[in-house]
């Protein structure tokens, strides 16, 4: 089968094709054919060998695929072979962009019949992160006001338009004008360009002086200790990521400035497979399904074009998922 393959971690020529076997199933996975594969930020860091969790290479990359269940491992009962299913690989998030990957049944997600399969590679990983950040690790309350770094991508979309559901005033901020665009369309109040307008002065211009409530910091560097100025006293900022690098700043000094906390937040830690993670789920399948909750797809390639898609994404143009194209039979 074929699988995108990075030997050791570097730039974009580190991803190749190459013919591997299928994998070997175990007891609790399921063999997928995969259909779509969806590119995240993580998978950049982990070709560039800069992502915060162990890899071990050489590696298959992809975290996020749809497609149709081949087989069924040991122990799995509860799906059929031929259903369209969507799916995390796994905790490394790895291995998916190949003709077939083995996934731990916890992490499969059975689709309705009614779902397009290209669609539902672009809605686990940014709908349920969205959902978790809102609802488990924070709970967002009607009148909340929230600033979502990097609004204009997939992460960013799903956040704004949950986030207006629950009636939350929201701001966002963009590293081009021209992603701005989507935000405001999914019901964000106001979203800036970081380059050209200061992300604190229009926060505090949105809430009356007072600052937001929840900031989501996906970028780190020298945009996290600005993003604790643009909070309220007791306000809180959840770092996601760290897309523009690592921060360094005293921590300890920015938290006693308004008595603010910092947390972290790993999609992971939802824990796939347990009840409040499979009612995340359902409910993120069923707003999907009603029209109310969208994952726009900024560009599709094909898996042999696995470094034009990296590079796309890399420069900061997409608005929305990018999608990998990897087979289509049922
Ligand atoms: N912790 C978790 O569980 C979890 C889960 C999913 C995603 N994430 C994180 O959430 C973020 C969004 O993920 P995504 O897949 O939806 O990606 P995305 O938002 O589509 O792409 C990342 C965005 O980060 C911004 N960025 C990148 N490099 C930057 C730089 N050097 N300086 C400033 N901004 C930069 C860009 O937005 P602008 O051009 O608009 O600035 C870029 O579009 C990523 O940081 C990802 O690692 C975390």
């Amino acid at each position: 089968m074929r699988a995108v393959v990075v030997d050791r971690p570097g730039d974009l020529d580190q991803l190749k094709i190459q013919d591997l076997p299928e994998p070997n199933l175990r007891a609790g996975e399921v063999l997928v054919d995969v259909a779509y594969g969806a590119c995240n930020w993580g998978d950049i860091q982990k070709r560039q060998g800069i992502y915060p969790d162990p890899v071990v290479y050489p590696t298959i990359l992809g975290g996020e695929v749809s497609g149709y269940v081949r087989r069924r491992g040991p122990g799995v009962e509860a799906l059929e072979v031929g259903q369209p299913v969507a799916a995390l690989t796994g905790r490394d998030m790895l291995r998916g962009f190949a003709d077939k990957v083995a996934i731990p049944h916890e992490f499969i997600i059975p689709l309705p019949p009614s779902m397009d399969i290209r669609a539902a590679a672009a809605f686990p990983v940014a709908s349920l992160t969205a959902f978790h950040l809102l609802h488990t690790a924070h709970q967002i309350r009607q009148g909340e006001a929230i600033l979502i770094h990097a609004i204009g991508g997939a992460v960013g979309l799903a956040l704004t338009q949950l986030a207006r559901q629950a009636g939350a005033h929201i701001i966002g901020t963009v590293g081009t004008k021209a992603k701005a665009q989507r935000p405001l369309e999914y019901g964000a109040h106001r979203v800036i360009t970081r380059d050209t307008e200061d992300f604190v002065a229009a926060v505090m211009e949105e809430t009356d002086g007072r600052g937001a409530d929840l900031v989501i910091d996906s970028l780190g560097a020298d945009i996290l200790p600005r993003s604790f100025d643009a909070l309220r006293p007791f306000g809180r900022v959840i770092n996601i990521g760290e897309a523009a690098g690592e921060p360094d700043f005293p921590i300890r000094k920015k938290l006693y400035e308004r008595s603010t906390s910092l947390s972290g937040f790993e999609l992971i830690h939802a824990e796939p497979g347990s009840l409040r993670w499979q009612s995340a789920v359902q409910e993120i399948v069923a707003i999907i399904e009603q029209g109310q909750l969208q994952m726009p797809i900024a560009r599709e390639f094909l898996l042999e074009d696995i470094r034009d898609a990296q590079a796309y994404l890399e420069d900061r143009g997409a608005s929305g998922k990018v999608l990998i194209k990897v087979g289509n039979k049922q």
